[in-house]
């Protein structure tokens, strides 16, 4: 378990950059935290250092955003909305769990009871400590 704290939207950015240009092909991203936490700022900061261009937007009506162009695809999932354990299956979500590139899923815990197979996962959790800064919290959970 490794933590990091961020002062400014700009240095959360600049830390999922450095986890961004580390990424290898498999890995998935648990990305937890609160409301405003700044796990959007996070993953531009993802595709930022995996050469990706294209400006991030949270997956709210769709259940994956998928962003091509850079040295790996970024699959940015919300499972917000899949409350059942046959709502998770009939989405899909399974082909993400090992992913062709790299995966970034938020509300994890919604498939916690589904008992499915992940390749190589790792968590980040951003806690709010005060209006401007953010302890980041990375676990490498393995397969
Ligand atoms: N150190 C910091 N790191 C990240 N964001 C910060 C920081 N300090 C202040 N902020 C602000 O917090 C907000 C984070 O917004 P962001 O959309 O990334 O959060 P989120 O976790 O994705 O929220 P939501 O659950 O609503 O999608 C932004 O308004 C950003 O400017
Ligand atoms: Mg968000």
């Amino acid at each position: 378990m490794v933590e990091f704290i961020s002062h400014s939207p700009t240095e959360t950015e600049s830390l999922g950059e450095r986890f961004g240009r580390a990424a290898k092909p498999g890995w998935v991203i648990a990305l937890s935290g609160d409301l405003g936490a700044g796990k959007t700022q996070f993953v531009r900061g993802l595709a930022r250092g995996l050469g990706i261009t294209t400006r991030v937007h949270s997956p709210t009506f769709t259940l994956v955003n998928e962003y091509g162009g850079g040295r790996l695809k970024l699959f940015h999932l919300d499972l917000y909305r899949l409350e059942t354990v046959e709502q998770v299956w009939s989405a899909g979500v399974e082909e993400y769990l090992s992913p062709a590139g790299l995966a970034v899923i938020e509300w994890m815990e919604r498939i916690a009871d589904c008992r499915l197979p992940i390749a190589d996962l790792k968590s980040v959790r951003i806690d709010i400590v005060s209006e401007m800064e953010r302890k980041i919290i990375y676990d490498d959970l393995g397969a």
